[in-house]
């Protein structure tokens, strides 16, 4: 009768150890500890015993009972901790998140940057809330000037007397380079401006410039030019052209409107991208600079414009909308 127990036991240990997985174990507790399990018909078998045996049985068959409990329960929390690898099909195919991609306007600035970054341009950059020194009296647009008009700007209140307003032009940051480094310079600048403008096809309160600075001695339009068409060569391919027709700007002198000419639907047409001109001496005066020692060329020009005709987009609102419909064709 010992030995039948302990047999049990062995029996019972070894095939614990085979379980390896929650069906296995539950089908080992219905075969030694369920109710017509093998322990509880072991310990049936000890009331045939003799008499004086039957403690000591008794004994050793309880023993039994809690030892192969306690391994049961052992056996239960290792599989739920750490489910065995056998469980998990690596061979199923995963779940596709699908990939994003950088947005087209972000796409467009960064390879316009790198456009001008070859020409030997810097990139500089300034505040979106700026004061109305550097958005309009250093770069010649004096007190009074129809520019400054509150519906033709988001005014953001007074600070210490100086008054603020979201940029309406990077032209600023021409401002700002020329405060922080001295001649000879040659920057880019890239930002968002601000126009209280009605929300139409073509039109958004908010969008974004590419500005360009050069500063030296004796500089002519015929580097402005230069560099216009170099540019257009590099970003619109070795068929691009650039035309300039004459403009005004408070703070070139003289000015022009610029054109290119890019491929739009396969065709290629003259596209408005923007203002350039000669730094007018009011500016470089403005910043401390000697307009008879130093001169400059400045453009500025129209990230949206240059996105949406390049890529045949009808609406500027959709590059703000984040449809993902929209996004996923570029
Ligand atoms: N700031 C002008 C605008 O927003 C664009 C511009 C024109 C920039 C001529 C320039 C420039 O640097 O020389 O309309």
């Amino acid at each position: 009768m010992i030995n039948a127990i302990n047999e049990l036991r062995a029996a019972a240990i070894k095939s614990l150890d085979a379980a390896v997985d929650p069906s296995t174990l539950e089908q080992w507790r219905i075969e030694f500890l369920g109710s017509n399990g093998k322990l509880k018909e072991a310990m049936a078998r000890l009331k045939s015993a003799p008499r004086e045996q039957k403690p000591e049985l008794g004994r050793l068959a309880n023993e039994l009972k809690v030892a192969l409990e306690t391994e049961f329960a052992a056996a239960k929390s290792r599989m739920s901790a750490d489910p065995p690898a056998a469980s998990v099909d690596v061979t199923l195919p995963g779940v596709d998140l699908g990939s994003g991609s950088r947005h087209i306007l972000t796409r467009t600035i960064d390879e316009i940057i790198e456009a001008f970054a070859r020409m030997g341009f810097s990139v500089a950059d300034g505040p979106e809330v700026e004061d109305e020194w550097h958005n309009f009296t250093a770069l010649n647009i004096p007190e009074g000037h129809t520019a400054r008009e509150a519906t033709d700007n988001f005014y953001m209140g007074e600070h210490a007397g100086i008054k603020r307003l979201l940029r309406t032009q990077t032209s600023t940051v021409q401002i700002r380079a020329l405060e922080a480094q001295k001649p000879p310079l040659k920057i880019v600048a890239v930002g968002r401006v601000y126009r209280p403008d009605t929300h139409d096809a073509t039109h958004f309160s908010m969008f974004h410039q590419i500005e360009g600075l050069c500063i030296d001695r004796a500089l002519s339009m015929v580097d402005l030019k230069t560099a216009l068409i170099q540019f257009a060569g590099a970003y619109f391919g070795k068929d691009a052209e650039v035309r300039m027709r004459p403009s005004f700007f408070p703070f070139t002198e003289p000015s022009a409107e610029v054109d290119m000419k890019m491929e739009v639907r396969g065709q290629l047409q003259w596209v408005e991208l923007g203002g350039c001109g000669m730094v007018d001496p009011h500016v470089l005066q403005a910043v401390g600079l000697d307009p008879e020692e130093w001169s400059g060329y400045a453009f500025g020009l129209g990230i949206e414009r240059i996105a949406m005709r390049r890529y045949g987009i009808a609406d500027i609102r959709w590059l703000y909308e984040n449809d993902a419909r929209f996004l996923r064709q570029f």
